[in-house]
């Protein structure tokens, strides 16, 4: 048996942020990044929460990649301010942050807390899904904590507040987005319903993610990347990952990069490997499933070909095209990372990569042998 719910419900379009307007809660916590704290972004929500007479704080101190000393720092102020809601205003660093401090101060006296999300990158879906990403420093590791607790009470996409987002992260955040919905359409545990999301996420990033890349002021292309983003949350909050953010996470805690870039570089590697698909193939009677599943990707995207090798091959080659007009790098040289240095970690990373819960449901189960070799094709 299966099933599916959205639990989150979600405000959008224009004005969304007006919603703000609407609450009745006594005191809000307000966790954001420092960056985000000084920026006009702020007032635009805590000038609602004073029209609407409500007594907030800010917690700002919130760093990319959340590691687990300023959750507990972050747990430690939620238990002295007592808050009835909190409001994650950010990125996915700032909205993980805001799930994780809640979750555990929930744990520790019991007390019912509220979760609104305020996404201001149209990337990470975190909004409406029940993961939030920690890291451990001392470890070099990324976690996915998974629980539904943690799924967010409300979500407020208001396109408004991603304008000022700079192109390199519209490139990143939105790469990730595209891998959301391609690992989760290609998922084991894919159903009518995720699939239903991923397509139209994908689709969007077809058409508006190189519109909003180019132009910070399409607010139409903007507006469509900002719910392919949260479709993309639903669709993977439903079937789970792969792979490829197995990989991600492992490299981008070792070697500090993006998450979106990092998805973006693993990309290409990973249809490949689960396709058994690359510049060599030649023309088979059966493929694995999920082939066909790629072939769908690729129709969606408009590069679909005559038979199913020159389609990956087109699907694979489209992903290089968009990762290079958005000045994302090809590779993990081109990361700046030292060759001897990637490959020393290499099976550390190997390792991590398939220990990582969100493997568990890619279409091709890896050895560590296959994902040494991608991680040792990704370097150049
Ligand atoms: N919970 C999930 O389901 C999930 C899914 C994917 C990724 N993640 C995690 O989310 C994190 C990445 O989140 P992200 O990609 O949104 O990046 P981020 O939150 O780290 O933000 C990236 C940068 O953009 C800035 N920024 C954010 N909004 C801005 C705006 N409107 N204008 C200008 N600058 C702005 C931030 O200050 C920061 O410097 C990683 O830790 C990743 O592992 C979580
Ligand atoms: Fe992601």
């Amino acid at each position: 048996m299966k099933s599916f719910d959205i639990r989150t419900k979600i405000f959008f379009g224009d004005n969304a942020l007006d919603r703000i307007l609407e609450l009745h809660y006594k005191k809000i916590m307000v966790i954001t990044d420092p960056f985000i704290a000084k920026s006009p972004l702020l007032p635009q929500v805590t000038e609602r929460l004073q029209q609407a007479y409500i007594d907030f704080s800010i917690f700002s101190d919130v760093v990319p990649d959340p590691p687990l000393d300023k959750i507990s720092a972050g747990v430690k102020k939620l238990l002295e301010l007592d808050p009835d809601c909190v409001i994650a205003l950010g990125g996915g660093s700032a909205i993980d942050s805001a799930k994780a401090i809640r979750e555990f101060a929930v744990r520790a006296n019991g007390k019912d807390i509220a979760l609104i999300a305020i996404p201001t990158t149209s990337g990470t879906g975190s909004e409406v899904t029940s993961f939030s990403v920690v890291t451990d420093t001392e470890k070099n590791m990324k976690y996915p904590l998974v629980s539904e607790s943690m799924l967010p009470t409300e979500a407020i996409l208001d396109a408004e507040l991603v304008k000022t987002v700079p192109a390199s992260v519209t490139a990143d955040t939105g790469m990730d987005v595209l891998t959301h919905a391609i690992e989760a359409y290609v998922s084991v545990n894919n159903n009518e319903f995720s699939a239903a999301l991923a397509e139209k996420a994908i689709e969007i990033c077809g058409t508006f993610l190189l519109r909003s890349y180019l132009d910070n002021n399409d607010t139409h292309a903007r507006k469509k990347m900002h719910v392919a983003s949260c479709l993309a949350g639903l669709a993977f909050n439903s079937a789970s990952l792969g792979l490829n953010h197995g990989i991600a996470h492992a490299v981008g805690a070792r070697f500090h990069i993006p998450h979106g870039r990092a998805n973006a570089i693993v990309l290409p590697h990973v249809i490949e490997f689960n396709s058994g698909i690359n510049k060599h193939s030649k023309s088979r009677k059966d493929y694995p499933k999920c082939v066909e599943k790629y072939c769908n990707i690729a129709k969606l995207l408009g590069v679909n070909n005559f038979n199913e090798i020159t389609t990956i091959r087109a699907l694979v080659g489209w992903i290089h095209f968009m990762n290079e007009e958005m000045s994302i790098p090809l590779s993990i040289s081109q990361c700046g990372v030292e060759r001897k240095e990637y490959m020393n970690a290499v099976e550390q990373m190997a390792e991590k990569a398939i220990a990582d819960a969100c493997t568990a449901t890619n279409p091709r189960v890896p050895s560590k042998a296959d994902v040494c070799l991608i991680l040792e094709h990704m370097y150049d």
